[in-house]
This record gives C-alpha cells, sequence and structure tokens, in this order.
C-alpha cells in the first residue's frame, strides 16, 4: 500500500511536469511572432502618417503582401536609438534595390507628439532613408495600437526593445530579429522571407553576403569595438554616413577633447563645449550618442582610429 502510493505520487509529479511541459511549449507556439497568427484580424490598419505626410494603412497599405522590417524608434533619443537607426542604413544598403522593391522598411516613432512627419523627414534624411524606408507617425492612439499589438509594450520611452520584427505579410511568417546581428545576417534573414529566395538553388545561408564586412581585418583591439558600435555612422576614409567621417580625427582634435566627447558627448552637447555644438549643427537629425564606452574602450577605439589612418597615408 506504501509502495503503491508512493509509485501514485512519482506519477503525478511524472503527470504534471509533463502538462507544465506541454503548457510551456504550447505558449512558445502561440507568441505572437510564429507563423499563421499576424494576418489582417490580428494587425491593426490603423492609420499612419509618413515622413512626407501621406496617410497610409498599416495593414492594407504596409503589410499586407508585403516582406517587411518593422521597428521604434523616436527622433529627439540619444542613446541606442540612433544606433538601431543607423543599423536599419546599413541594412537598407546591404539589401540594395530590394529595399522599396520586395522588401519594406518601417521605423515607427514612439513619440507621435514630437515626432512629426516634418521631423521625421530630417531624421530620415540624416540617414539617408530611399523610397522603400518609411519614418512614420500618426495620432498617439493610432500609434499605441500599432506599438501594442506589434508588440512593442514598453511603459516609458526609455525601456523600449531595440528590435525589430521581420515578416511576410502574404505568407504569415514573422520571427523577432537583432538589429545588432551582422548585417549580412540581417540581410538574408530579410530575404528569406520570400519563400522563392529560399528554393533557389545553391542559396547556402550565409553565403551570399560573406563578403560584405564593412571593414577589412587588421588585429586591433579596438577594431571589432568600432565595427559593431560605430561604422554604422562613421567611415574611416570612405567619406561621411550619419556622422562625420573619421580619417585622422585624432590629429585633427585634442586627444583630452576626443576622451570625453566619445565618453559623454550628451554631456559635451549640454555644456555648450563649441566643437561639440558646431559638429551638431553640421549633422542635423542625429546626434554622437552616449555608448557607455570606458576609458579602456575610449583608448582602444583611438588606437584603432590612429591605426587606420596611418595604414590610408601609406602609399
Ligand atoms: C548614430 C550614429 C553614431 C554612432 C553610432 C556613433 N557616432 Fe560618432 N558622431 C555621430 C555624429 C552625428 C557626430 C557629429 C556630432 C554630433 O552630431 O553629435 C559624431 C561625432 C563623432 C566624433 C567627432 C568627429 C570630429 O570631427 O571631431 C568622433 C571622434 C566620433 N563621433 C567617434 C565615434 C565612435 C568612436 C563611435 C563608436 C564608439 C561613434 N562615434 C558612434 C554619430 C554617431
Amino acid at each position: 500500500m506504501l509502495h503503491a502510493s508512493r509509485f501514485t505520487s512519482q506519477v503525478s509529479r511524472f503527470t504534471i511536469c509533463a502538462l507544465l511541459l506541454w503548457v510551456f511549449c504550447a505558449a512558445l507556439t502561440a507568441s505572437p511572432a510564429s507563423a499563421g497568427t499576424w494576418g489582417a484580424s490580428y494587425i491593426p490598419n490603423v492609420p499612419l502618417v509618413t515622413q512626407d505626410g501621406q496617410t497610409v494603412r498599416l495593414y492594407d497599405d504596409l503589410i499586407k503582401n508585403k516582406i517587411v522590417l518593422i521597428n521604434f524608434i523616436y527622433a529627439s533619443c540619444k542613446e541606442v536609438c540612433p544606433l538601431v537607426t543607423a543599423r536599419m542604413a546599413q541594412l537598407q544598403k546591404a539589401l540594395g534595390d530590394h529595399v522599396g522593391r520586395d522588401i519594406f522598411l518601417y521605423s515607427i516613432t514612439l513619440d507621435p507628439e514630437h515626432d512629426t512627419p516634418a521631423v521625421l523627414k530630417q531624421h530620415a534624411k540624416a540617414f539617408h532613408a530611399g523610397p522603400g524606408w518609411l519614418f512614420l507617425t500618426g495620432k498617439p492612439e493610432d500609434v499605441a495600437t500599432a506599438r501594442y499589438k506589434l508588440g512593442e509594450r514598453g511603459k516609458g520611452l526609455s525601456d523600449h526593445r531595440n528590435d525589430a520584427m521581420a515578416g511576410n505579410g502574404a505568407t504569415d511568417d514573422w520571427e523577432r530579429t537583432s538589429l545588432f546581428e551582422d548585417t549580412g545576417k540581417l540581410a538574408l534573414v530579410m530575404l528569406n522571407m520570400d519563400p522563392a529566395f529560399r528554393a533557389k538553388k545553391g542559396n547556402v545561408p550565409g553565403s551570399a553576403y560573406a563578403d560584405m564586412s564593412p571593414v577589412p581585418y587588421v588585429n586591433q583591439p579596438g577594431q571589432a569595438l568600432f565595427v559593431k558600435t560605430c561604422a554604422s555612422c562613421h567611415s574611416i576614409g570612405q567619406g561621411d554616413l550619419g556622422g562625420p567621417d573619421l580619417q585622422g580625427v585624432t590629429s585633427r582634435r585634442d586627444r583630452a577633447w576626443l576622451s570625453q566627447f566619445l565618453q559623454a558627448p550628451n554631456v559635451m552637447r549640454a555644456k555648450k563645449d563649441p566643437i561639440a555644438v558646431a559638429l551638431s549643427a553640421k549633422f542635423p537629425g542625429v546626434v554622437m550618442p552616449n555608448l557607455g564606452l570606458s576609458e579602456t574602450d575610449v583608448g582602444d577605439l583611438l588606437a584603432y582610429l590612429d591605426n587606420r589612418t596611418a595604414r590610408l597615408r601609406m602609399p
């Protein structure tokens, strides 16, 4: 009897575990990011307004039958969003003429009160957004509905997500993706949203964009950090992007100034440092974000900038 009851309690413990596992798996499959759950009945058809002042419907005009990448930003953000937007700009470049033809990028504001179409237009221009990349605002209640349904449920401006939703409105496949992925991989995530691209013979994931690394490898501690956090806004010797070209910046500017600016550009602007103010006026619509760099990070980055500039000077 004793044995039997121990056996029964083991069985019921097993059953509870199995049940919990099942509930867990069921919850995973039911997540909004899985296929077949994000159609017209889920995505609200609210009106939004583009950076050019055109009113569009979220589902009918932007998502239905389209491959899209949607993220949330706000123009006055001084922390992570400019970096994320710069990532989108890199993705736009990597995808080339797919953008606006079969792939569409949407950055929806979290701050519709301040981000008017005119503000977003300037922001879009600063990141060289082409015709297939829309910056969207709208009535606060419509924007709120859109963001809630698309999974952006942060309470304040500062605690929003920095990932994006990649989806195909025709097949109803959706996946959440990080914008901090390698640009080549992110481009493949988008291209793979198209079943025809996936089916193409010889299409090995990761091979199509293998040659897209933005900077040649020079084995410097600051390089990885530069590629990850700076290269989306700055080139070294290839002209201005969102921010100024950094070739020769370590000889052009005082070391102490550079170190202070890199660690807290927002503080320098607030203190009305004349160089920071002039730079910010020269690059409207995007600011150099405070990336929380340590002194060691800054030392590595400046050494890397020195080294790259020296290499460019070599005959
Ligand atoms: C989102 C875009 C963005 C990112 C990311 C970014 N910057 Fe900047 N950076 C700018 C802009 C824009 C300016 C011009 C000043 C301003 O508007 O604040 C600038 C200015 C600078 C300057 C001063 C240039 C000069 O001519 O004096 C340096 C140096 C610099 N950035 C280095 C970096 C480094 C290093 C990183 C990575 C750790 C980085 N930036 C990341 C946008 C960016």
